[in-house]
């Protein structure tokens, strides 16, 4: 089957294309630097030609609001236009758990707009929402500075690794449109703040993690269960403790980094 996994240079688009051609399929990564840009529609008709699945795992290069909502308003009409007119059969989009529920933050009304585009469109579809990637633990502390303190509320978290995240939606991306959403997240829960000062230590990160009840996620307010997702989600495998076992061993050496 050929998929076009749209963002296929990214950190879940990477692992997605290797998984999926480890089970004999034509997957094709489409981003900038492979020729297919969303936003111009460059390269969109020649690539969706033949393609049974198209699945989105792009994001915008900018979070600022206006350009995040540019980006996935208009790339999601292009896509959808150009498997339209190919005869696409499944639409397949990552977003992330409890979207609806964040509207104060302009990238999740960025994100709230792409979900829009895709339920009314022609196409089948899956949208696959996600809670946050352990990769994303740092720039969840990056985007949560005030006055030099990294501000967090003590919320409840069930994250997981982006390995865990590429099989599901590779599963999701061979079988049949679901025109819903389905739920993904991470074996165990945490409080939001308590992991990120867990992933900055092992970084050796000095930042304060403060639990603060009235910090804001990406500009929104968090209720006690916002990131967590609903009881029929599919869990992944890999804890934290393996995810941060793995990328240690990963991270080079003083000696290995000077070789
Ligand atoms: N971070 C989280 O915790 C989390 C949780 C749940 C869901 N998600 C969702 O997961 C998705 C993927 O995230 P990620 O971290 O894997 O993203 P990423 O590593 O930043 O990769 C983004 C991809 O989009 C491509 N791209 C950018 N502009 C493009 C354009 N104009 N046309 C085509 N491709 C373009 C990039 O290509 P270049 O590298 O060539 O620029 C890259 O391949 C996002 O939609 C996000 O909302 C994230």
């Amino acid at each position: 089957m050929k998929i076009v996994v749209i963002g296929g240079t990214g950190l879940i688009g990477t692992k997605l294309v290797n998984k999926l051609r480890e089970h004999g399929h034509e997957a094709v990564p489409a981003a900038p630097n492979t020729g297919v840009n969303t936003l111009t529609g460059e390269g969109l008709a020649e690539v969706m030609k033949g393609a049974s699945v198209v699945v989105d795992v792009s994001n915008s290069p900018s979070w600022e609001d206006a350009a995040v909502l540019n980006f996935f308003e208009t790339s999601t009409r292009n896509l959808l236009k150009y498997e339209a007119a190919a005869g696409v059969g499944h639409h397949v989009a990552l977003s992330v758990v409890g979207t609806d529920q964040l509207s104060e933050s302009g990238y999740f009304r960025a994100k709230i707009a792409q979900e829009k585009l895709i339920k009314e469109s022609a196409v089948p579809y899956t949208i696959v929402h996600a809670t946050q990637f352990f990769e994303f633990l740092k720039g969840l502390a990056d985007i949560s500075i005030v006055d030099g303190k990294v501000h967090l509320p003590p919320v409840l978290f069930q994250p997981m690794a982006a390995e865990d995240v590429a099989s599901a939606v590779g599963l999701i991306a061979v079988g049949p449109p679901v025109n819903g959403t389905v739920e993904i997240g991470g074996p165990q829960q945490f409080r939001l703040d308590e992991l990120v000062r867990r992933r900055l230590a092992s970084l050796k990160d000095s930042r304060e993690v403060i639990a603060d009840p009235k910090a804001l996620y990406s500009g929104a307010r968090l209720g006690e269960r916002t990131l967590v997702p609903g009881e029929n989600a599919r869990l992944g495998e890999t804890t934290f403790e393996t995810w941060i076992t793995k990328s240690a061993e990963k991270m080079p050496t003083a000696t290995s980094s000077a070789a």
